[in-house]
């Protein structure tokens, strides 16, 4: 009785959200929540599909025409090529896109996944909802945080399903050069091995010192790539569950079974604020994204005031930073709030931050094993709370 839920761990992002809900007057730089609301343009999408009468009914399993077609041409301004008709899904947001996808690639308790260590937490306990084994390769902090190959490929193996990859990488903030990109693929390809690429923070990159590039732009990939995307992220729509999913016609007529049987369809009302935001809200994202780094900007002057105690790698998107902790003083009175069992540095000070400072950030280790002895803040929150947070890790640390 429920012997595969036994093995999986609600995410530690959430544990660590339900351990602040108990604590009064918390600033949480915890989940990746953007701050804005969602855009006007969107709303007002939504209430008149509403008001027309269009949303009460489930829409076809891959979404509406409508919306595909959108997605179909937005694809093309960025050189990936795919018929909505039968290469493209709307879903329930990425995740139901990645565990779908991954319940269709997965035909053995043996089957393995390969993700990056540290990436989002959620793809290992996707992994084992669809009976997989999640192995984790290690990504290099002292090389920005970039892969290391020796070790991808001495992972690869016969039971080598898929490699997921996200780009720009939650939680360091790491933009995947394309040489990178191509030589998993050239390790992919060999062994036709699915490589899901998951890119919901794409539009979210600084300093316009990199260029991003996405495997889904080659068509000879298209047999082996399944590119997911999100609305949740760019467009502030999180609370709407709207992201789709596309790869060649063959693979996404396996995985729509999969979406059927999860969710029917993606919310229909989301569906037609999608619509909207994919038409109309590019300067909404545009107007994010500065602000993004102006905050990213901002927590980095915080933490150069610490150096003592954190040292970080200025993220090049998304809205999270991965600082490593170098020191804490480990006092441990009673605590009020119970820490998960894990016998974690970067739990334990995450615990510790949220007790003493009455701030939320993630422990490392939620994001693979080479993420200990880190934390995760976001930075998609106001520059109120950033500053607020800060000011209480200042004043912690100063105590
Ligand atoms: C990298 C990454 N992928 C996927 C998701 C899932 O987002 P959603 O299901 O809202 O699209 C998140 C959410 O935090 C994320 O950070």
């Amino acid at each position: 009785m429920f012997l595969r839920t036994k093995n999986i761990k609600l995410s530690p992002i959430k544990q660590m959200e339900l351990l602040a809900a108990k604590i009064p007057d918390v600033v949480s730089l915890a989940q990746g929540i953007p701050s804005f609301d969602t855009p006007d343009v969107v709303k007002k999408a939504a209430i008149k599909a509403l008001n027309r009468g269009v949303v009460a009914k489930y829409s076809l399993t891959y979404g509406l025409p409508e919306l595909r077609e959108t997605i179909e041409q937005k694809l093309a301004e960025s050189e990936m090529y795919y018929d909505f008709e039968k290469e493209i899904i709307a879903t329930a947001g990425s995740i139901e896109a990645i565990t779908a996808s991954l319940i269709s690639i997965i035909n053995s308790k043996k089957d393995e996944v390969i993700l990056f260590s540290p990436s989002y937490a959620s793809y290992c306990e996707a992994i084992k909802v669809a009976a997989g084994r999640p192995i984790f390769v290690n990504l290099i902090e002292a090389d920005g945080w970039r892969i290391d190959f020796k070790n991808l490929a001495r992972r690869i193996n016969n039971r080598t399903a898929a490699i997921i990859i996200c780009n720009p990488n939650n939680p360091t903030g790491t933009i995947f050069p394309k040489e990178d990109l191509l030589k998993i693929a050239e390790l992919a390809w060999k062994r036709k091995i699915f490589i899901i690429c998951d890119e919901v923070y794409k539009n979210f990159i600084y300093d316009n010192e990199v260029t991003f590039f996405s495997l889904a732009q080659i068509p000879q990939l298209r047999k082996i790539v399944i590119r997911v995307f999100s609305l949740s992220k760019i467009y502030a729509m999180t609370g709407w569950r709207i992201g789709f999913l596309h790869s060649d016609e063959e693979n996404v007529s396996e995985i729509v079974k999969v979406h059927d049987s999860l969710v029917t369809c993606s919310p229909v009302i989301s569906q037609y604020a999608a619509i909207s935001a994919l038409d109309f809200a590019d300067k909404e994202i545009e107007e994010f994204r500065q602000k993004y780094q102006e905050r990213r900007d901002l927590i980095c002057r915080h933490l150069d005031d610490l150096p003592e105690f954190f040292s970080y790698q200025k993220p090049q998107g998304a809205y999270f930073i991965f600082p490593k902790i170098i020191q804490y003083k480990e006092v441990r009175p009673p605590m009020e709030v119970e820490p998960p069992k894990i016998k974690s540095a970067s739990w334990r000070f995450a615990i510790d931050l949220l007790k003493k400072a009455r701030v939320a950030v993630v422990p490392g280790l939620a994001f693979g094993p080479s993420g200990e002895g880190h934390i995760r803040m976001s930075f998609g929150r106001s520059e109120k709370d950033i500053n607020e947070a800060m000011r209480r890790i200042k004043e912690y640390f100063n105590e």
